[in-house]
This record gives C-alpha cells, sequence and structure tokens, in this order.
C-alpha cells in the first residue's frame, strides 16, 4: 500500500479529538423508508465524516496499545488500512465541501471525464481558495499545474476547525440544503458507493488479521495470556466500534441495491422471524459441521403454541449469533460421541439433537440453544466469552476469512465465536449467556429486545 500523504496523520490526530455521534436506530429506519437522492446525498456528507472521526480513535488507540502489541505486524497492517480508508473519506467530504461553498466549482466526479475535466475543477478550487484563505491551511505556489492539482496536498483541504464546525452539527436524516450540490446528488451518492464499497472489502480481514497480532503477541510473550484483561478490553471496543461502522455503511449501501427484500429497509427487516431465521443459521451450521465431522446432529426447533410475533431487527446479525451457537453446540455433540466411537466414527443416529426453544417474555425474545454435548469445566466457564479461547485445535489463520460469513467459515478455531456474538446481542440491547455441566451439555441463553430503538452504543 502506498505511504499515505503528510495531510493524513495531523488530521489522524484531530479527527481523534473530536466526539463520535451516535445515531438514532429509528433514523436509520425514517430515512430508509423513502430515501432520495438529497436525503442519500446528506447522510452522505455525514457519514464520510463520522466514520472519519471513528476510524481516528481506533487508529489513535492502535498507535497506544500496550505490551507491544502496536508493534505486531498485523496491527501494523491494520493501522495502514485505517489510515487509508480515513484518507478517501476525508477527501470525498472535502470535495462535497468544497463545492458547497463555492457554486461554480461544478462537480468533480461528473467532471472527471479525464485529465482535463479534474485539471479545470481543481484550478476553479485553487481560484475560490485564493479568495478566502484564512479558511485553507497553507497555499504553496506552483499549484496551477495539473500535475500539481492533487486532492491530497494541504493546499486544498480546509482547516480542520473549520471542518469540524460545520460537520459537527450535520444531521445524518434529513434534506440537503445546497440546491446545486442536490443537482449533483446521484453523482456524488454514486462515487460514495465506490468508496464504502472499497472500504468494507479493505477491512473484511481485520478480525482474522487483529487476531493473528493477539496470538503473534501471545507467543512472542508467553507471560502474557491473550486473556489479560486490558487486552480483552481492547478488542471489546475495537470490535464494537468496527461493528457500528459496518452497521452505518451496511444500511447506507442496502438501501440503494435495486433490489429489495420484502419488509427491508436497508439491512432492517420490520418483519424479522426468529423462527426462520433460526432454520436458516441452523442449516448452514450442519453444514459447516458436515464439512468437518462428516456429520451432524438433528436439530428441533420450539415454539410457543401462540407462535412467535415478528418485530424490527437485523436479521443477518441474528444469523450470525444464533449460527455460531449451533456450530460450537454441533460440535460439543459430535466430539462427545466421538469419544465413545472414535473419530469420524459418529453416526447421526446416535447424536443428541440439538434443541433450540423460543420464548417470548413481554418486551424480549428468549432464544434458548441446548446441547447434550461434552460441556464445559466450571473452571473454565467464565473464559467462554473471552476472546481467542478455544478449546479447538488453532486452525492456521486464513486471511481471506472475513469472520462472519458462512463461506470459509471453521467449525472452531478462533475464539471469537461466542465474544462477537455477545457483542452483536448486546448492542441492541439484548445478551448472551450460558450454563454449562461438564460431560452434561450447555444452554445458551439469547436475549432479543423486540422493536428496540435508541441510539447506537458509541462509546470510545
Ligand atoms: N455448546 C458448547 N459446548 C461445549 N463447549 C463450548 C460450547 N460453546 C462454547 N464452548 C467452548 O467455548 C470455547 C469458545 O467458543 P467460541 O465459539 O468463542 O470459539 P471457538 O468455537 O473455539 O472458535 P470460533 O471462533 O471458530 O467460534 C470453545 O472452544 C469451547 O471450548
Ligand atoms: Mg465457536
Amino acid at each position: 500500500m502506498p505511504p499515505s500523504p503528510s495531510w493524513v496523520a495531523p488530521r489522524l490526530a484531530a479527527y481523534a479529538k473530536r466526539t463520535p455521534r451516535p445515531v438514532r436506530f429509528e433514523e436509520m429506519l425514517k430515512f430508509g423508508e423513502r430515501p432520495s437522492q438529497s436525503t442519500l446525498l446528506q447522510a452522505a456528507k455525514f457519514l464520510a465524516d463520522e466514520i472519519s472521526v471513528r476510524l481516528a480513535h481506533r487508529y489513535a488507540e492502535l498507535e497506544t496499545l500496550p505490551y507491544g502489541l502496536k508493534e505486531m505486524p498485523a496491527v501494523y497492517q491494520v493501522k495502514s488500512w485505517y489510515a487509508e480508508s480515513f484518507k478517501d473519506l476525508v477527501e470525498f467530504y472535502n470535495v462535497i465541501d468544497a463545492h458547497r461553498r463555492n457554486p461554480s466549482l461544478g462537480c468533480k466526479f461528473e467532471s472527471e471525464h479525464g485529465i482535463q475535466g479534474m485539471g479545470s475543477w481543481f484550478s476553479k478550487l485553487i481560484g475560490g481558495a485564493r479568495g478566502r484563505k484564512e479558511e485553507f491551511d497553507v497555499l504553496p505556489p506552483g499549484l496551477a499545474s495539473t500535475a500539481a492539482l492533487d486532492m491530497t496536498r494541504p493546499s486544498v483541504m480546509p482547516a480542520v476547525n473549520q471542518v469540524s464546525a460545520e460537520a459537527d452539527g450535520l444531521p445524518y436524516f434529513g434534506q440537503c440544503q445546497s440546491p446545486h450540490l442536490v443537482n449533483a446528488a446521484p453523482a456524488y451518492n454514486k462515487q460514495f458507493n465506490t468508496i464504502l464499497k472499497r472500504i468494507v472489502d479493505r477491512h473484511n480481514p481485520v478480525v482474522v488479521i487483529v487476531g493473528k497480532g493477539v496470538r503473534q503477541l501471545t507467543q512472542s510473550h508467553p507471560y502474557l495470556p491473550e486473556h489479560h484483561p486490558e487486552v480483552q478490553s481492547f478488542l471489546n471496543r475495537f470490535h464494537r466500534n468496527r461493528v457500528g461502522v459496518r452497521i452505518l455503511i451496511g444500511h447506507h449501501l442496502a438501501l440503494q441495491r435495486q433490489h429489495r427484500f420484502p419488509h427491508h429497509i436497508g439491512i432492517v427487516c420490520t418483519r424479522t422471524s426468529v423462527v426462520d431465521v433460526a432454520s436458516e443459521a441452523s442449516v448452514d451450521a450442519a453444514e459447516v459441521c458436515e464439512q468437518s465431522y462428516g456429520v451432524s446432529p438433528p436439530v428441533e426447533i420450539q415454539i410457543p403454541e401462540g407462535g412467535v410475533p415478528d418485530f424490527v431487527y437485523v436479521p443477518s446479525h441474528m444469523h450470525h449469533i444464533i449460527f455460531e451457537i449451533c456450530k460450537n453446540a454441533m460440535r460439543a455433540v459430535v466430539e462427545k460421541e466421538e469419544t465413545r466411537v472414535g473419530r469420524g466414527e459418529a453416526k447421526r443416529k446416535d447424536l443428541s439433537p440439538v434443541v433450540i426453544n423460543v420464548q417470548v417474555r413481554g418486551d424480549d425474545i428468549l432464544i434458548r440453544v441446548s446441547d447434550k454435548g461434552v460441556g464445559i469445566p466450571a473452571r473454565e466457564v467464565d473464559r467462554a466469552f473471552q476472546y481467542a479461547y478455544t478449546t479447538a485445535k488453532q486452525a492456521p489463520i486464513d486471511p481471506d476469512f472475513h469472520g462472519s460469513e458462512v463461506d470459509g467459515a471453521p467449525m472452531a478455531g478462533y475464539g471469537y465465536g461466542l465474544p462477537l456474538s455477545q457483542l452483536y446481542a448486546r448492542y441492541f440491547k439484548g445478551d448472551l449467556t450460558l450454563q454449562s455441566r461438564e460431560g452434561l451439555g450447555t444452554d445458551v441463553f439469547f436475549t432479543v429486545k423486540r422493536d428496540w430503538v435508541g441510539d447506537e452504543p458509541v462509546l470510545m
């Protein structure tokens, strides 16, 4: 990856001092009901700035990690992705903002049909900037030549305090107030989607790469176990922030997808059916289990007599959580049988079922996944929700695995299944807990708050 331009490091530091602004879940829904080019552009501006702030906070934290963790090659790699994505977003925001201040500039992404068009956009920008020099950082001479016309130069970047003064008051949901920007909204929105998709792809391997960093650390510092509280709370903050950013990005992109699923607003489903999600997730888990062991236990889904009402939720999150719990339960059942009959000898007919029991309790839906597998020894139960705690033979870390999908997901081995699922569950004010008895089996309790509306839990 090429080194970042020189303006990136000081801006990362400045943005890390700004306070993140949580988005209200109900705003995501309201905005998503009938998005227009104008409201999408407004959200794009908000998100470009807000995600920059959140990335800057994480970047700053990666720089100050204790115990030499910040020196790990994996952490360097992740940091460089954060800097790159930060740069993409800040540039995008500044291009729109320059146009907002100076309507005659036109839209850079409409005129970008070659160096000619781009050159004239930058010349106008520099011309406009000269008129209001105090608004911009240093303006070195010689910028009129096309070769020097580069948005990444500090000369065309507004001063940080000026950006934050405007951006901090920006709503996520609303109409874009500048008519000339609205005219160019389709081009801006298209460009922003390209940037967001690039960021998602770039950051896909982060869960695995950070996991690798932690493993590198514990290999080089055997006295420092990975379940050290400081390492755990870093991982929790880091992953919670990542989930938040991915929800915002995923929602923004989903709103513009050609194909809309029924009852979906972006990534949110207004009629989520626990039973449908649970049966899909358990089928997916069984598939992974069979790839690993050649067999999978049967699954029973039990629902109350009156059925389970549909409710507002993000089904992909629920799927992820139930998939991870089922994988663990299936592994426990198959491994218990294998200790009786030998490796690779377990038969489906001899496997005890994994039971998914769904109950409605007031505003909560309780999903209990029970197995009669190997169970967890009492002394280890508290560790089950720690990052990187696993009793599986450590799988070689596959950098192409994104940590959240079925394809290529290992049966077990990262020790991220439970802690990340708990994080997802708590993100929407639910919870994930477990009870286990060694040799007898395990019950995992996944509580979901029905139709929850509120702020994202953005804590830095
Ligand atoms: N249902 C269960 N029965 C027995 N042990 C379990 C069960 N669920 C979790 N565990 C224990 O908790 C550990 C951590 O589970 P977790 O899902 O976080 O990681 P993992 O399954 O080892 O790896 P992965 O990240 O691939 O999910 C497991 O390795 C296992 O020892
Ligand atoms: Mg697991």
